[in-house]
This record gives structure tokens, sequence and C-alpha cells, in this order.
């Protein structure tokens, strides 16, 4: 497995690959690798003969206010993931590479990074959009990989990759979870055992709500009122946002469809937790397991 820090030496390697007409996979993260990435790079190393894992954490996406100095980081053990994913070639530049001075120019999406995490994180998508065009400039994917976890960046993103005319297909994971439902993030790690088990309310939550969708509820103020009764008997949790929306547009929607998205981001403690789920139907990819984003 190479380790590849430097931006030009990466372009090398994948210029080598590409000319001997290999099919580049990527798997953007930011380290701290659980097993969702893993079954990131799992679908990866199925979709290239190269697999490439980059992990960087993006200044540029973090708020002021935000965790960009904490956020967690653990070479050694990404490394010995990775080995043990199959990965051929990770890429681990340095900020100043990335963003060199002077450096100005940025992308945005603009629609798609309006609702949700948008309005609670301004600037947060332009920084994602940004680092994730340039890490296509840099490794010429022919497949990128991303979770379902983070569903408006992967709507993000794919509209980033066709308005742009990148070239790359954007495949989307479905979520992984620890056995009580909790969707696996590098964040959980900053909360504490008391929190954790409190944190578990909010995919119980999201299942509440589909259970009532699939019993015919089909007002979404219903739909928010059932996730928001739930997860606020848990004094720890302070919602930011509960919402159904279009999953292709995330727009907000007042009457649900089958496939709709039913997306909410909660505080507890120091961590901003954000989940999700299709409520019945996926109209493109049957029973809630795969879907367009
Ligand atoms: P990070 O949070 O490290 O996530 C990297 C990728 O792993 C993302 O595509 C995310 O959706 C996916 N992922 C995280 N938790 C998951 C889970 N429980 N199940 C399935 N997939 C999961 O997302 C980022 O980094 C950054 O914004 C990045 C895209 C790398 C740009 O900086």
């Amino acid at each position: 497995m190479k380790v590849i820090e430097n931006v030009q030496e990466m372009q090398d390697f994948i210029k080598g690959a590409r000319a001997k007409g290999l099919k580049i996979a990527l798997v953007p993260t930011m380290g701290f690798l659980h097993d969702g990435h893993r079954e990131l790079l799992k679908t990866g190393r199925g979709l290239g003969d190269v697999l490439v894992l980059s992990i960087f954490v993006n200044p540029a996406q973090f708020g002021t206010k935000e965790d960009f100095k904490t956020y967690p980081r653990d070479f050694e053990k990404d490394l010995r993931i990775a080995g043990e994913c199959g990965v051929d070639c990770i890429f681990a530049p340095k900020a100043g590479d990335m963003y060199p001075e002077g450096y100005q120019t940025f992308v945005e999406v603009t629609e798609a990074s309006k609702n949700l995490c948008g309005e609670s994180r301004p600037g947060h998508f332009r920084g994602v959009a940004t680092v994730v065009l340039k890490l296509f400039n840099i490794v010429m994917p022919n497949k990128a990989i991303f979770g379902k976890k983070d569903y408006q960046q992967l709507v993000v993103i794919k509209r980033l990759a066709e308005d742009l005319n990148l070239g790359v297909e954007v495949i989307g994971v479905d979520t992984v979870r620890e056995p009580d439902g909790l969707a696996m993030s590098s964040r959980n790690s900053y909360l504490t055992e008391a929190e954790r088990e409190a944190a578990r309310c909010i995919p119980e939550a999201l299942k509440e709500a589909e259970k009532g969708f699939l019993k015919g509820e089909r007002d979404s103020g219903a739909v928010v009122g059932t996730v928001k009764k739930i997860i606020e008997k848990e004094p720890s949790a302070v919602v930011e946002y509960i919402k159904v929306c279009d999953k292709d547009t995330l727009a907000d929607l007042d009457r649900i469809e089958d496939g709709a998205l039913l997306a909410v981001a909660v505080r507890i403690g120091r961590a901003r937790l954000i989940d999700n789920r299709i409520l019945g139907k996926d109209k493109e990819g049957g029973r809630s397991k795969k879907c367009s984003a």
C-alpha cells in the first residue's frame, strides 16, 4: 500500500495507472475510520482496479466555531484498516498543499446546499464541494463512493459531478449502524457513556416515524412531531432540525410520498449527530435499501 502526501506525486501515480488503462475508485474521508468507512472501501474495492482512500480533515468545511482543531485523528489505526480493506493508495495531503497561500477558488452547489445542514452550517457544503472537486481533479477517479449517512452531502456531490461534467460516477452506500441502530460516525467518539446511551433515541425515533408512515400517516408535521417527541424525551438531546424532504431536490415536503427523506440533526453533549431514513418504498431502488442518492 502506497502512502502519498504530495499532490504532484499523487497526480503522477494516477497518470501512470490511467495510462495502463486501470480504473480508479476513490473513497474520500477525513480519517478516524470506522465500519461505515470500511463498507465504502469494500464497495470501492469491487469497483476499481486501483482503490484510493483519501484522508484529509478539510478546514474549508468547518465553521469558525466548529470542531476542526479537535476533530479525532488516528493515522496509525487508519493505516491498519486501509490495509485490511485492500486499499492500494492512501492520499493524505497537508492543508498547505491543498490550500497554498493565495488560494481563492471555491465552488458552490447552490440549491442542494440550502436546506437541512446548509441552514445551520453556512459555507459547509461550499467547503465540501470544493475539496471533493479538488480530490476528483487530483485522483481522476472513474467512480467515487460516498455514504448515505451524509445524505445531503451525497446529493450535493452528485449534482456537482453532473453539473460540471466531471465524468465521475458517484455511488451511494447505505448507512452502517451500531447494533443499537446509532449511525456510525467519527464524532460518536465525543459522546460520554451516558450520552452514547441517550443517542440511541435518534434511530429509534426515525424507525417509529416510519412505522407511522407505513400505517398511513402522510402529514409531514405529524411525522416530525413523532420524531421530536421521542428525541426530546432525552434531556441531553437538543434538536437542530427534523425535516421531511424530497430525496432528490431536498425541498421540504408537506405531504409525504413513498421514498421521501426524513432527516435529523441533533446535538448531544459535544457531538452534532445527523441521521436519516427513506420512508417507505424508494421509487428507484426498492424498500429503503437502495436509493438514487
Ligand atoms: P467523513 O465524515 O470521514 O466521511 C467519509 C465518508 O464516509 C462519507 O461519504 C460519509 O458519508 C461516509 N460515512 C460516514 N459514516 C458512515 C456510516 N455510518 N455509514 C456509511 N457511510 C458513512 O464526509 C466526509 O468525511 C467529508 O465531508 C468528505 C466527503 C471527506 C469531504 O471532506
